[in-house]
């Protein structure tokens, strides 16, 4: 559920009228919901009630400060993947204690940035990583608090190109390894070894995957508890799916989810973390675009917006399908026509969607990507020298610019000439 509805024929962020946004800052722009972030993070940490829980937002999915706040002030911890992550939540002012420190490859300057603000602990990746958090903690005097991220060869059955749990992704060390792993991170003085990590993919749409998976750490809390190692804490990564259709699609519920973990893993006592930022996020945004032409090609209608790939890259990335609205609701019983709805960009990856069933729309008609809130603004870019769109974020019946259109100067003004030219 979202705070997205149609209100006297027209489309409403919570109260304040979508239209009105687009008079104040132009378009295209992504409007957030509060109420639709605090709700969905809620569900996150009511599914886990009754465990010791964190539910650290995975803030790749949507990173501005004023939505991290909003997540931080409801109770929420933050993962964090590079050190300009870990910065930008504290900014926000997230305590160093809610954030873990998650990704493949963090270099010796983010483990320092991290170690000396605080740190709740980091997800260690490989086996150089680990021994370059121990030197640096060495060097500062202080004790790295590391969980291991076990890679449990489990398939997540979602896009391979979000897929983590398999042994031939990048991610974590092999389960089978994690004997030798542990007990060399526990040899050095500068770790303290508290858990383990674990994270299949994103956008999962069954559970399935996630029991195979926890039910592998399960197993090896046991072997290393036996092994002599004080396992207390499970990050047990992110990953639930969200419904990007109205129509069909219904992934399992936090409250399944949460179920689940307590199913294959509560009778450990381990405090638990999750890391969900699609699902927080996803269905929290909307990017709003206006179209600028209608036109008539060979036996289709092209629907050209003022948006692009550029600004919502999941349609050519991965094939997304974005559900998209006409921003003044259709009469009832309107015909709907199919149109290729395509961005301005010079190439034809710029594409949202092929026959598209859509009310007839014309020049100057405002469009919604629904569930654009998480891997949207976020994965955005300056391709062809459009200017990164403005977010903005509604509270019942306000809203506020929360990051501003950069002007042309701004931009053009970043690029420095070299002396001889
Ligand atoms: N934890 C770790 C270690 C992750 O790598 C990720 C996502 C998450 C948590 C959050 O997963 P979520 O709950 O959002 O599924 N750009 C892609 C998604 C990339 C996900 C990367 N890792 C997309 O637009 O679909």
């Amino acid at each position: 559920m979202d705070h997205f509805l149609y209100r006297d024929g027209a489309l409403y962020a919570e109260d304040v009228p979508i239209s009105e946004i687009a008079a104040a800052v132009g378009t295209p722009f992504y409007v957030y919901s509060t109420a639709t972030l605090l709700r969905h993070f809620q569900l996150f940490d009511d599914a886990l009630s009754g465990t010791d829980h964190l539910v650290c937002y995975a803030m790749k999915a949507a990173s501005n400060q004023a939505i991290l706040k909003t997540l931080a002030q409801a109770g929420a911890g933050m993962d964090v993947v590079s050190g300009g992550e870990y910065l930008r939540a504290k900014a926000a002012g997230v305590p160093g204690d809610k954030i873990v420190f998650s990704g493949v490859g963090k270099t010796a300057d983010e483990i320092r940035t991290a170690l000396t603000g605080g740190i709740r602990q980091f997800n260690v990746e490989s086996e150089p990583e680990m021994e370059v958090i121990n030197a640096i903690a060495l060097e500062l005097g202080v004790v790295a608090p590391i969980t291991v991220r076990v890679n449990p060869d489990v398939d997540a059955k979602t896009h391979a190109k979000i897929a983590t749990g398999k042994s031939e992704n990048k991610f974590g060390i092999p389960i089978a390894r994690a004997s030798e792993v542990y007990a060399r991170a526990a040899s050095l003085p500068g770790l303290d070894v508290i858990g383990i990590d674990v994270h299949i993919g994103s956008q999962l749409t069954e559970l399935e995957p996630f029991e195979m998976a926890y039910t592998k750490v399960a197993e090896l809390t046991e072997q290393l508890r036996a092994e002599g190692h004080n396992i207390r804490r499970l990050d047990l990564g992110g990953g639930l799916g969200i419904p990007y259709t109205r129509a069909n699609d219904a992934p399992p519920l936090p409250v399944e989810y949460g179920a689940l973990i307590k199913k294959t893993l509560g009778h450990l006592g381990c405090e638990i973390e999750i890391e969900p930022g699609r699902l927080i996020a996803g269905n929290a945004g909307l990017m709003v675009s206006k179209v600028i032409y209608v036109k008539s090609g060979e036996g289709r209608d092209f629907l050209i917006l003022d948006g692009a790939m550029n600004d919502l890259i999941r349609p050519a990335m991965y094939e997304a399908h974005h559900d998209i609205v006409a921003v003044k609701e259709p009469v009832p019983g309107v015909e709907q026509q199919p149109y290729d709805i395509v961005g301005p960009v010079c190439e034809s990856g710029d594409t949202f969607a092929k026959e598209r069933n859509m009310p007839p729309l014309e020049s100057g008609d405002l469009v919604a990507f629904r569930s654009a809130g998480a891997y949207g603004a976020v994965m955005s870019s300056e391709y062809n020298t459009r200017p990164l769109i403005p977010e903005v974020l509604v509270h019942g019946d306000q809203f506020a610019v929360i990051r501003e259109r950069p002007s042309f100067d701004e931009i053009i003004n970043r690029d420095t000439i070299p002396t001889w030219l």
